[in-house]
């Protein structure tokens, strides 16, 4: 299948060296990512909340293997908390834990990522936690889980309505009083853990969504598919749940008319904004989700290719 042979890309260290050096590959980054630096990703979520949306900056990097690495990467964070404050900004920030160290040493993980949720905290901004695959599953709703009843309840997950724990987890997440963002998962996952026909994981994500909108914490319905949306939609009018009980959150680059749709309706959307050099598993997840997306890659390679001249200007 083609979703599955992205993500088995997004893994290979010999396809992510191959594609990052491949001209025009960084440009095709770019319709996903708003940039390498901090401050490019801030130009970005400036002209989205002028635009009336909610952010999230994410800096991307995942499974970090070294504690310098770890730590660069909270202390990215820690930056870039420091400028959306100052700017006023109306965003927050999403994060990995294999980025901060989780493949490395639970304690190790716990204090390094404690110093991010402490300066989030300090400017009243809220941490999400995205969820990586299975593998980690178990691990980042314990971490959470955790942290949360240390204090930090400036803290939310991310669950996936393709597992079939997440029913479970949705429970313990209202019971909590957490905020938990709901998609429908961008990994390959095998049928013991996760739902694999598309039908299932619509039917687990409408049925996950009235669950949250019904008894959980402000929670964020992230997903481009329309379906899901109006079924959103139609359920918050029937439970007459207020517009500003939830919101819902898409991805930089993607549906950029439906993001527009919705806040015209009077609806919070709140754009999930990537950036940083480690784009590369990244794009490959977007790439899988959509294979069309791959034309955007051949087009850009071609344009910055000898034969560019033929490609100019289009
Ligand atoms: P679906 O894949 O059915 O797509 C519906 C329609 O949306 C498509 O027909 C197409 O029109 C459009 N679309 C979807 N993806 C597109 C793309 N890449 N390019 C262009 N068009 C596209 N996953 C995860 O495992 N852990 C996480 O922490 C997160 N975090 C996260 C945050 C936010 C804000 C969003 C929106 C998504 C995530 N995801 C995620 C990704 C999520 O699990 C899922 O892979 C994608 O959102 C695609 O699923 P859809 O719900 O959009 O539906």
């Amino acid at each position: 299948m083609m979703r599955d042979f992205f993500v088995m890309l997004s893994e290979s260290s010999l396809a992510r060296s191959f594609t990052m050096h491949a001209p025009g590959a960084r440009s095709v980054a770019r319709r996903f990512v708003a940039g390498e630096t901090i401050e490019e990703g801030i130009a970005t979520a400036r002209a989205l909340t002028r635009a009336g949306m909610k952010v999230t900056l994410d800096y991307l990097g995942e499974s970090v293997s070294s504690t310098d690495e770890a730590r660069q990467a909270a202390d990215t964070y820690l930056r870039l908390i420091e400028r959306i404050a100052a700017e006023k900004l109306d965003a927050n920030v999403s994060l990995k834990l294999t980025q901060m160290g989780q493949d490395i040493d639970e304690a190790f993980l716990y204090d390094n990522v404690t110093r991010v949720f402490d300066a989030a905290r300090l400017h009243d901004m809220f941490v999400r936690l995205d969820m990586e695959s299975s593998a980690y599953t178990q691990r980042t709703i314990d971490f959470f889980r955790h942290a949360w009843e240390q204090g930090y309840t400036n803290v939310g997950i991310v669950l996936q309505s393709y597992m079939r724990r997440s029913e479970q987890d949705v429970t313990l997440a209202n019971q909590l009083g957490a905020r938990v963002r709901l998609c429908k998962g961008a990994y390959v996952e095998p049928p013991e853990v996760a739902f694999q026909e598309k039908t299932e994981v619509d039917a687990s994500f409408v049925a996950l969504m009235k669950m949250l909108l019904s008894d959980g914490t402000y929670p964020g319905i992230a997903t481009h598919d329309e379906k899901m949306i109006n079924a959103t939609r139609a359920w918050s009018e029937e439970r007459q749940i207020p517009r500003d009980a939830f919101e819902f959150q898409m991805l930089y680059g993607v549906r950029r008319d439906l993001q527009e749709q919705l806040q015209s309706a009077g609806y919070r959307v709140r754009v999930y904004v990537p950036f940083g050099g480690a784009w590369y598993p990244y794009l490959m997840r977007r790439m899988a989700e959509r294979p069309a997306n791959v034309f955007f890659i051949v087009k850009a390679v071609l344009r910055e290719s000898p034969l560019g001249f033929m490609f100019n200007g289009k």
